[in-house]
């Protein structure tokens, strides 16, 4: 055998069979194996890769995803995409936050590499919401507001777009930064892209999205047939992860009190920044990244899923969208789909503890007796609070509702069946949660986890009445009883 027709044999045999093979190969001859690729996969010229990078949070307890945010400008750039063709949304409170240990620098690994420097800052602050995220898929210059760039993705029929998205989610909802900004809803998100397909201005779309419950964005909603292909960092009812996380396997250093990435980012980025993306299938990229967002985790991670024109375009190689690094041109192919941890599993935190976590290690950290120690127990306590106010506000309006408790959580926690959106109405589903902020407050990021009861009691046919009466019911009773301490002061979450 040939070392050519050997190549092409562990090729198929490493396709067919991913999880019994480990294929790091660098003294094979691979040149042939690249073309043998490259024939299959690059059959048009390819056209201008087009990015839009958008991290959904602020506050340092977040410092994780505008981390994977920059990471990703960094894999882009080193990949050969021009800065006039990444589009970057990041609230950019992280690099000089009086918090972060290392002023002007933002790490994505305990390796600690900057990865903050040279990233454009085309919408920071308030500037990054729903609307000029959508503007700038859609290459519309005159819709953006406030004072960004004006960067937009201004493609044409034969460009590629990627779009990678890391922030908080719930269900169907996506978290743009701030208290009172607006989320991007999934029917919102669906329709642009129908409307983004309409005027042919790309060849093919990748999305890859991090956020809990990120399948709800595209599940039983995405179109086929419109050369789009997602990778979504969970199902569509579970949590994603924080990873690099303190008191952490393997652990941040001990000045962060805060996680450094996600799981599912930083498995593609990792990825992407070692190996030679023009072997490297986009198909190949998910079962890598699926295993290591499963697995490196000790009770199991979160289900990367993929969404669709998966069969179109799985084969197409990763270069077409994210370019590569010539560095890695020795790293020929990345077969680690039999990824074992290297280490002690991780108990790394859900994307709604992390929080948490911050807050308590502030707390610690703090010097005993000082100022600073007492105002950060005030906070942790608040977060605290905040969580047992909105689980319990669900709770009583669920009671108010349906009567008993048993009959509230059968509605509420009900969890539709794969290839069903969240919701069928969607202004009902938006109506529902202006009606319950109006009596509760704002969800906080943890509070996303209840929007789904929203959408459960617009499929249940609950009246917006009757749900206005149940959410003044419940927050003005938690807030009288045992809740009297409880702080309207938010925590930037
Ligand atoms: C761009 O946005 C403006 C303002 O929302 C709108 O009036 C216009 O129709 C949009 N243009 C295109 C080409 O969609
Ligand atoms: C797109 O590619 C096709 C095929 O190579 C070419 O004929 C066409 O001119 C290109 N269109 C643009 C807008 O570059
Ligand atoms: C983790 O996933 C594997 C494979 O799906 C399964 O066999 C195992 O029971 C899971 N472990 C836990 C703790 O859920």
């Amino acid at each position: 055998m040939t070392v050519y027709s050997f190549s092409v044999f562990l090729l198929h045999f490493a396709i067919l069979i991913p999880n019994h093979i480990c294929v790091e190969s660098r003294n094979v001859d691979f040149s042939k194996l690249k073309e043998f690729i490259s024939k299959d996969d690059d059959k048009s010229p390819q056209g201008t890769r087009w990015a839009i990078l958008l991290a959904g949070s602020n506050g340092y307890s977040n410092y994780r995803h505008q981390a994977d945010v920059c990471h990703a400008y960094q894999v882009l750039k080193r990949g050969g995409l021009k800065d006039e063709n990444i589009v970057v949304f990041m609230y950019d409170d992280i690099a000089f936050n009086k918090k972060n240990p290392k002023p002007g620098v933002i790490i994505n690994n305990p390796r600690g590499e900057d990865v903050y420097h040279g990233v454009p800052k085309d919408y920071i602050g308030r500037d990054v919401n729903v609307n000029n995220f959508l503007s700038v898929l859609h290459g519309n210059k005159s819709a953006l507001t406030g004072k960004g760039s004006g960067k937009v993705v201004s493609s044409g029929p034969n460009d590629t777009i990627f779009v990678y998205y890391a922030d908080h989610g719930g269900a169907g909802v996506l978290s743009m930064p701030g208290v009172f900004s607006e989320p991007l809803y999934a029917n919102d998100f669906n329709d642009a892209l129908i409307k983004k397909h309409k005027t042919g201005t790309y060849k093919s779309m990748v999305i890859y999205l991090e956020a809990c419950e990120a399948g709800s964005m595209f599940e039983g909603l995405l179109k086929p047939g419109m050369n789009i292909y997602v990778t979504t960092a969970s199902n569509a009812h579970e949590s994603s992860w924080g990873y690099y996380c303190p008191d952490d396997v393997p652990v941040a250093p001990s000045e962060y009190t805060t996680c450094l990435g996600d799981l599912y980012s930083i498995a593609w980025l990792e990825e992407s920044e070692k190996h030679n993306m023009k072997t490297e299938s986009l198909g190949k990229q998910f079962e890598v990244v699926r295993r290591r967002t499963l697995y490196e985790i000790s009770d199991n991670g979160s289900h990367v899923i993929q969404y669709g024109d998966i069969k179109q375009l799985r084969n197409q190689n990763m270069y077409t969208y994210i370019g590569t690094n010539p560095e890695n041109d020795e790293y020929k192919f990345s077969i680690q789909t039999n990824w074992k941890p290297v280490q002690m599993p991780s108990h790394t935190s859900t994307q709604r503890d992390t929080d948490l976590i911050h807050f308590k290690l502030q707390y610690q950290n703090a010097p005993e007796g000082s100022e600073k120690k007492a105002k950060a127990w005030q906070r942790y306590q608040n977060v605290v609070q905040d969580r047992n106010y909105v689980d319990g506000a669900m709770v009583l309006i669920g009671k108010f509702l349906f009567g008993t408790t048993e009959m509230a959580l059968e509605v509420l926690k009900a969890v539709r069946p794969a290839g069903q959106p969240v919701v069928d109405d969607w202004s009902c589903y938006k109506t529902m949660v202006k009606t319950y902020e109006k009596s509760c407050g704002p969800f906080s990021r943890y509070g996303l986890k209840h929007m789904r009861s929203l959408a459960n009691m617009c499929n249940a046919g609950v009246k917006l009445e009757n749900l206005a009466k149940a959410s003044d019911y419940a927050c003005n009773t938690l807030r009288k009883s045992s809740f009297e301490h409880w702080s309207h002061e938010k925590t930037q979450n």
